[in-house]
């Protein structure tokens, strides 16, 4: 497979765009470098075309979770087009941002009022300020990922790996104020001792307790529900970060599944299938403290996003998404366990079906990684150890992808049984968490 054209150009972009992406889990070193095929040229359904005209089945994360329904969903595209028909922009608002908060707080009872951006990291800095403006008070206590904002970043000002257990590691706050250090505190899922011992040290300053709801794991001992108790003892601001975990589990987030209401949510990526956008929805009582904060973007009100996110959500709604990909992802975990068993590989499959990953019982993981991610692209299929499901795999893509897991776990076997898992490999092995690139 010739994927020179996209190698060149990626090291073409690497002497002009810092870091060579916009996102670090679209650098190819996060795949299998010098081997993934950096850019796309097309991308319809579940299928790709790279640069270099190459074919694929996208069998990992579709868009960094961001297309649900899949890639260029007709329906989604229509409202595009429409939309850039009509002037995606003007001096005059959109009124579909109107229309959008309309069908937001439908879908969730217990919000009232809603603000948008047009990114997740964007968005949050938004929740955030909203919260602490509302609560009065600077300090957040916090659970999972949350993007690239110093407000998050500053986490790891004060002890260097608090981000660490969250999702990414190697986040230095190199170039976040030291003096937002003090300001940010982790806790992990599921272990409520750690919220309550922030609370208690640090109690009254603390305006801010954000977390994603469900990533891989859910709730145990009801946590969510204890930490809903916490914040409303506590007078802080309950923040679900559901960019991730929204749409996909449950139509509007996973939260209305598991039955807790915060007083905030955020939405991005999957709310719009790959078209920039995104909402926090809320609480009237918090939201209208974005009065007195100057919150306000330009781009913020162009047309767009919430056409597409209109379309998008309707279309979650009308062809019970979350079902479809419910199933769809159980049916990978399927075709995962039984080619390891057949193969007789040790993996262990984790996270709900929607969203999953297995792991390598073995101590050179990631190199193993990367040889399956190199023996999936020989079988023309973009995949590693995490599956996004959505609406876009068909049942040729699923038939696919089970005959090439079925002839590369066997491979992956034979490479640990002759110890020779780095021999194997045809370039480096994929980087882990955020590093420099040169
Ligand atoms: C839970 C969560 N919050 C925030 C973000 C940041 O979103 P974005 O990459 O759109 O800035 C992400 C992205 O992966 C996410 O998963």
């Amino acid at each position: 497979m010739d994927t020179s054209k996209g190698q060149n150009l990626y090291q073409r972009a690497k002497e002009l765009i810092p870091g060579g992406t916009q996102l670090l889990s679209k650098r190819p070193e996060m795949f299998a470098p010098g081997q993934w095929p950096p850019y796309y040229a097309s991308a319809s359904g579940c299928r790709v075309v790279d640069l270099d005209g190459n074919r694929f089945t996208d069998m990992s994360s579709m868009g960094i979770g961001s297309c649900l329904l899949g890639y260029a969903d007709p329906v989604v595209n229509k409202a595009v087009i429409q939309a850039v028909q009509d002037g995606t922009m003007s001096t005059l608002n959109s009124p579909q941002e109107v229309e959008l908060a309309e069908l937001l707080v439908e879908l969730h009872p217990w919000a009232d009022m809603v603000r948008y951006a047009r990114s997740g990291g964007e968005i949050m800095a938004i929740a955030v300020r909203i919260a602490r403006a509302a609560s009065g008070r600077d300090r957040i206590a916090f659970c999972g990922y949350h993007g690239w904002s110093d407000w998050y970043l500053a986490a790891n000002l004060s002890e260097g790996d608090s981000l660490d257990g969250q999702l990414l590691p190697g986040l230095a706050p190199v170039g976040v104020p030291k003096a937002l250090g003090g300001t940010i505190f982790p806790f992990h899922y599921n272990v409520i001792e750690e919220l309550e011992e922030i609370i208690a040290q640090y109690g009254n300053s603390v305006g801010v307790i954000v977390m994603e709801p469900f990533r891989y794991q859910g709730p145990q001992d009801d946590f969510l529900l204890k930490v809903k108790e916490i914040a409303r003892k506590n007078g802080s601001v309950l923040i679900f970060d559901e960019i991730t975990s929204g749409w996909r589990h449950h139509l509007g987030g996973v939260h209305m599944k598991l039955g807790i209401e915060p007083d905030m949510a955020v939405f991005a990526k999957a709310v719009s299938n790959g078209v920039p956008m995104a909402a926090v929805i809320g609480k009237r009582a918090v939201m209208d403290s974005a009065q007195n904060s100057f919150i306000s973007s330009t781009y913020w009100t162009e047309r767009i996003g919430p056409a597409a996110a209109l379309a998008a959500i309707k279309e979650y709604r009308r062809r019970d998404v979350p079902k479809i990909v419910g199933e769809t992802g159980s049916a990978v975990h399927r075709i995962w366990k039984s080619a390891a068993e057949k193969a007789g590989l040790a993996l262990a499959v984790e996270g709900p079906p929607a969203l999953s990953h297995f792991s390598f019982a073995c101590n050179n993981a990631a190199a193993l990684g990367t040889l399956l991610t190199q023996e999936l692209l020989k079988q023309g299929i973009l995949g590693n150890s995490a599956f996004y499901a959505s609406a876009g795999h068909d049942e040729k893509a699923l038939q696919d992808y089970e005959l090439a897991v079925n002839t590369v776990f066997p491979k992956l076997k034979r490479a640990l049984d002759e110890d020779r898992v780095e021999a194997s490999l045809e370039g480096p092995v994929a980087h882990k968490g955020f590093t420099r690139l040169t």
